[in-house]
């Protein structure tokens, strides 16, 4: 007996990457009048109308979205599923947000009602925006993850998420032990680690927040399951950097505080990279470790500009990413818009490419998830996204005016949110549709 294959077509423009287009001139295809196809939740092809439409099996529908651009699903690298509730708090900083918003408001996930309300929320935010993959903070308590990863496999998502582990300098309320934050991680990463398609981050929050014996456990779980993800932050603001001079005073800089403990390593990811030197780069990039540029919580919390070209000729992987509840918009379009400025105030530039490829494949390639997700090449999950350049208009105005690909992408970063993505689909499924 043969089992029929369950396929699907999509007719729109079709924007995939394949390299990194500040190194490649042929990094992206772009099918104008393109053909997605569709087959047990992976991708096929992706091509021209014209050359594939032929190949579908006889009565297979096609989704028309002629007038529309599908790319792969974003990827947002760096984001607190807890501080949705919290998101634009205004403080004069990272160190006093984080004491009179943030702490307070992960203090409610011991609850896990509460948590799994969250979890769904911010599930659907996502999806919304159109991210179908993030790397996620949870909070110090282990159910905050057991409620993120039953609501993501709910939905069947791609999610990376951990347990953050913090044992001094925060309230006690928040506080675990070394060997407490070890064990529960454990137990998380044999519940969850490669579960469908949940996938654990080892998530020692930030130095400061660790006593060196919790640094030492955390380093030795990156050791013991190198294939799980491991998350922290790193030179994000000048007064936690001061701090982790005089917490860690033998340590060369922040950034190699971690390497001190062996966290740096393939599917490491570290958000901010902000204040960092030459030799901080070179570790990254030589250890396949990957920097998350969180532009709008940068500029939110006035924690500085990161560094595009100095991150480039290092060779460092790099992503895009929110950092919500620090972030101000979930939205990977307003990311972009937001590095965009940011790259303008350091004299560099990025151009509307770069940054979809740093919201898609270039996001993957950080976390090591290349071949998996991150663009429309046959065999990769049908995570992907439906961009309308009419939601809105001005938008509809604007692009009717673009004249090249660069600058209808640029218009819908710079202009669009949300209302940009009329549908959303997880492993070949709608998780999303845009009310018209
Ligand atoms: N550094 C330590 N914890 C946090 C956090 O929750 N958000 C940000 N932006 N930086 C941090
Ligand atoms: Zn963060």
């Amino acid at each position: 007996m043969s089992i029929t294959p369950n396929v699907q077509a999509y007719r729109a423009g079709l924007l995939t990457f394949h390299a990194d287009p500040a190194f490649s001139e042929r990094a992206h295809s772009w099918y104008e009048d393109g053909l997605l196809i569709v087959a047990d939740g992976k991708i096929r092809a992706a091509g021209d109308w014209s050359q594939l439409h032929d190949t579908l099996p006889p009565d297979t529908p096609v989704t028309d979205y002629r007038g529309k651009i599908i790319t792969a699903g974003f990827i947002d690298a760096h984001i607190h599923y807890p501080q949705t509730d919290m998101i634009a708090s205004p403080a004069p900083g990272l160190l006093p947000w984080l004491e009179k918003y943030t702490f307070p408001t992960e203090r409610a996930f011991a609850d896990p009602a509460h948590a799994g309300g969250v979890a769904e929320f911010f599930l659907d935010e996502l999806l919304r925006v159109g991210t179908t993959t993030a790397l996620v903070y949870c909070t110090v308590h282990p159910q905050s993850v057991d409620a993120f990863f039953t609501a993501s496999e709910a939905r069947g998502l791609r999610m990376i998420a951990g347990k953050v582990m913090m044992d001094r300098n925060c309230p006690d309320f928040l506080c675990d032990t070394a060997e407490q934050g070890a064990r529960e991680s454990e137990e998380l990463i044999k519940r969850w680690h490669n579960h469908g398609r949940s996938q654990y981050a080892i998530t020692p929050r930030f130095a400061p927040t660790s006593t060196e014996a919790q640094m030492e456990l955390a380093g030795a779980l990156a050791r013991q399951y190198p294939d799980t993800y491991l998350q922290t932050h790193v030179s994000e603001n000048e007064d936690e950097c001061k701090w982790v001079q005089q917490l860690y005073p033998k340590a060369r800089s922040y950034l190699d505080v971690y390497d001190h403990y062996g966290m740096l390593r393939p599917r490491a990811v570290f958000g901010h990279c902000i204040w960092l030197d030459d030799g901080d780069r070179a570790r990254l990039a030589e250890t396949k470790s990957a920097a998350a540029v969180c532009p709008t919580s940068n500029l939110f919390l006035g924690s500085g500009l990161f560094d595009f070209e100095e991150a480039d000729k290092a060779g460092m992987l790099m992503a895009l990413a929110t950092d919500v509840g620090g972030g101000t918009s979930f939205s990977m379009l307003q990311t972009m818009n937001e590095a965009y400025k940011v790259a303008r105030l350091k004299g560099s530039y990025l151009p509307a490419l770069r940054m979809f490829y740093l919201s898609t494949l270039g996001a993957a390639r950080s976390l090591h998830l290349d071949g998996t997700i991150g663009s429309l090449a046959a065999g990769n999950e049908a995570d992907f996204i439906v961009l309308d350049p009419q939601a809105t208009p001005l938008l509809a105005r604007r692009t009717a005016r673009t004249e090249s690909l660069e600058e209808m992408l640029f218009a819908l970063a710079l202009l669009g949110d949300d209302r940009v993505i009329a549908a959303t689909y997880s492993a070949g499924k709608p998780v999303h549709k845009r009310e018209s």
